[in-house]
């Protein structure tokens, strides 16, 4: 989604902010926009397409100034083309906005902004909001902070702003509701930047306020920010946060993709996500979030999963973790439905939310639908400080550091690791599980970042198979068990990055209708792993043989009866059942990644994709 990078101070504005806007580019973006001040001069450049379109249009003219504000826009009001690329001006052309988000009564505002004499240059909701504060201000002859503050009790709808006076060059006004927003803070408030996230300006400064919905803070140099409440206009003391992160988790290092290197991420991530939680040798799975919350977990009738995409798939594998290792029912829903499903909710169910940007703005909404109606919400969330990490009643975080690549991969495997742990420790707690047995567990747990390790030397291996079906029209993905989950996964890594048509299903539904797709042109993938099904999986792969499909198989090392069957085997180190998902994922990863890179695909920003889906 949209991205917004500002900064106001005592350096050369142009490079940091067009620099942030390249870091935010995994956000998914259709054009690009960038507004520079020097003193009173003001410079405007705007274009459909990419950040490196912006610089080569801006590096012609004139990009000097201590202040500039960008913006990368993923189109929801009007096409992408250079009028609707923010940033966008008023009318008056002192004000300048940029906006990430839906001002959904923006139709309304419009035409009474147009009574009034007002005109547009765009399709855009958020020109209608930066004519809306220009209005409110001359109405009220108040200060932008004001003005902008009155404007947003008007709009319905979700965003992050940043908005700008041409006559006040030190300082800028920001706010939010539903989407992000981060604020950086330079030595002695002589700098300041904003940022949809921290990543623009982490080597400039650790210290970073994150703005909560209904904030509004007026950034003014050599001054403390002031915050206040946009509907109550309560002051706010702002919260400084120390970031974490460093330049080298947001660069490649070395590979040609994100995603390449988010994959081979894996093994490490996954440490990162047990570290301190799983003790395998005093037998002992730590978490505070989970044993400050026993109680509710271990009386929990039902657990209600709610997430979208990959991190929807990372629920349905926990549905066979918590049934199969706790005994505890599991419902696993689409956000984006059970937010208007009116769910019955009772009063001993646990709703899990999963994501990992923390901002989905569907999986917000369930979670905010679900509190409503009295559950105890738990966040399962990569992203430190995102608005559902801060939403859920409490939550464990994944640690798999930024995921830049919109196709989330480490995402999903990290995922997957806590929803294990939970699994195996309330397994236990419940005494489904022996101690033997959850030991046991534990100790083949922590063989997975090592056994990933091993697995990843296959990548060469499954270049050659991507270069044979990187022209297939449609593929199939099959899996059984804990392995269904990561048949759909497989299928949606592969469709959205290489465009190809893919659907992933379980193994023994190919009989009630795919299997009509099946011939000689149609690659299937099948996950037949030792002991998930296997015998099932092996008929059904027989079948796919009989109508001359192409098998590519996923076994476990070792096996000999698959490897006379498919056309192509790939071997997966031994484990148990319920964590062979942490495998077999990481060659269905390899194989949509090298099938998207030969077919000429932008792997780390497909096309129409946002990495964090702020509206819904
Ligand atoms: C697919 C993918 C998406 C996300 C989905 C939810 O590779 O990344 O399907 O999983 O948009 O995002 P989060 O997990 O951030 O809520």
């Amino acid at each position: 989604m949209c991205g917004i990078v500002g900064y106001i101070g005592f350096r050369k504005a142009y490079p940091i902010v067009i620099n942030g806007l390249q870091r935010l580019e995994y956000r998914g973006y259709d054009s690009a926009g960038i507004v520079l001040a020097n003193g009173n001069a003001v410079n405007l450049y705007k274009t459909k397409g990419k950040v490196i379109d912006l610089k080569k249009i801006a590096e012609d003219n004139i990009t000097e100034g201590n202040f500039a504000l960008g913006h990368t826009r993923w189109a929801t009001h009007g096409i992408p083309n250079n009028e609707n690329s923010h940033p966008h001006k008023s009318n008056s052309g002192n004000l300048v906005i940029v906006h990430n988000g839906i001002i959904e009564n923006y139709d309304s505002l419009k035409k009474e902004l147009i009574q009034r004499g007002y005109t547009f240059q765009s399709e855009t909701d958020t020109e209608v909001l930066v004519n809306l504060i220009e209005e409110v201000q001359s109405q009220n002859n108040c200060k932008l902070g004001k003005a902008v503050q009155l404007a947003l009790t008007n709009v319905v709808g979700a965003y992050a702003i940043a908005v700008y006076d041409i006559s006040k060059p030190n300082e800028f006004i920001v706010a939010r509701l539903g989407s992000p927003i981060a604020i950086g803070i330079g030595e002695n408030h002589e700098e300041f930047f904003v940022a949809s996230d921290a990543s623009p300006f982490i080597e400039f400064t650790k210290d970073a306020i994150y703005l909560d919905d209904e904030e509004l803070a007026i950034i003014r140099l050599g001054r403390e920010i002031k915050i206040r409440n946009i509907n109550n206009d309560t002051v706010i003391e702002p919260t400084i946060q120390e970031l974490k992160l460093n330049l080298e988790q947001i660069e490649k290092g070395g590979y040609d993709h994100f995603m390449l290197k988010e994959i081979h991420e894996q093994p490490h991530a996954i440490s990162d996500t047990y570290r301190g939680r799983l003790l395998a040798d005093k037998g002992i799975i730590k978490m505070g979030s989970v044993d400050n919350n026993i109680t509710k977990f271990l009386n929990a009738k039902r657990i209600i999963i709610v997430a979208c995409g990959t991190s929807w798939h990372a629920g349905l594998v926990a549905e066979y973790l918590f049934e199969d290792l706790a005994r505890i029912p599991v419902e696993v829903e689409y956000a984006s439905e059970f937010r208007y499903r009116n769910p019955i909710i009772n009063k001993d169910d646990i709703v899990i939310a999963i994501s990992q940007s923390g901002e989905t703005a569907d999986t917000l909404a369930a979670i905010k639908l679900a509190k409503s109606k009295g559950a105890f919400v738990f966040g399962v969330c990569n992203v430190v400080g995102s608005s559902i990490a801060r939403e859920t009643n409490s939550g464990a975080y994944t640690h798999a550091g930024p995921e830049i690549g919109v196709a989330s991969t480490k995402a999903f495997t990290t995922q997957i690791t806590v929803l294990t742990l939970i699994a195996l420790k309330l397994g236990n707690l419940k005494g489904e599980l022996s101690n033997s047995m959850f030991h046991s567990y534990l100790h083949k747990l922590n063989l997975i970042p090592d056994k990933i390790e091993n697995l990843l030397k296959i990548n060469a291996k499954i270049e050659k198979i991507a270069a044979i079906y990187k022209d297939a029209p449609n593929c199939l993905y099959l899996g059984r068990g804990y392995n269904f989950p990561v048949a759909l996964e497989g299928a949606l890594k592969l469709k959205e990055i290489s465009y190809i048509h893919a659907e992933g299903y379980p193994a023994a539904e190919m009989k009630h209708g795919p299997i009509a797709l099946i011939d000689k042109s149609m690659p299937v993938v099948v996950i037949a792993t030792k002991k998930g099904h296997y015998d099932k999986v092996v008929s059904n792969i027989q079948e796919i043989k009989s109508r001359n499909g192409k098998i590519i198989a996923v076994v476990t090392e070792g096996d000999i009866i698959v490897k006379d069957l498919a056309d192509h085997v790939i071997e997966i180190p031994e484990t148990e059942e319920a964590f062979t998902p942490l495998l077999t994922t990481i060659p269905l990863q390899l194989l949509s990644y090298h099938i998207a890179v030969m077919r000429g695909c932008n792997v780390d920003q497909p096309r129409n994709l946002a990495k964090s889906v702020t509206v819904e």
